[in-house]
């Protein structure tokens, strides 16, 4: 399959996703379904009209990220990769803290918004 395919594969429309939104800035509330994904795989989410990148670590843990850097708003989703506790673009390898998204090194001087994530039957609660 063509790299550009499995991208648009990974992309999960709100048709999809959506169970129930309250469309509030912030994301507070949100419940979608919960995406089938393998451990360590990262998939990008369209809420509304927000990006939002989910990591899959397994069990019921998740990690959840705007999908653009705010350093210059590379898609997290094509160059973002995990290393340890440290969300790592490559577009400019700029470093963010998976807990807080304060920058730790690199070109960013601006954190990465951090959505917390709790795992509810087949729902994912965001924010
Ligand atoms: S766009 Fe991510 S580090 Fe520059």
């Amino acid at each position: 399959m063509p790299w550009y395919k499995r991208i648009i594969n990974q992309i999960i429309t709100a048709d999809q996703l959506f169970h129930f939104y309250i469309p509030v800035s912030g994301l507070k509330s949100v419940i979608v379904d919960r995406p089938e994904m393998r451990v360590g795989e990262k998939k990008k989410v369209l809420i509304g009209d927000k990006e939002i990148l989910l990591f899959y670590l397994g069990g019921d843990r998740y990690l959840a990220f705007d999908s653009k850097c705010p350093h210059l708003g590379c898609d997290l989703s094509k160059v973002g990769v995990l290393i340890r506790e440290e969300l790592v673009c490559q577009c400019h390898f700029s470093h963010f803290s998976v807990v807080d998204g304060r920058p730790i090194k690199g070109a960013s001087k601006r954190p990465i918004r951090v959505y917390p994530v709790k795992v509810e039957g087949g729902k994912l609660i965001l924010g």
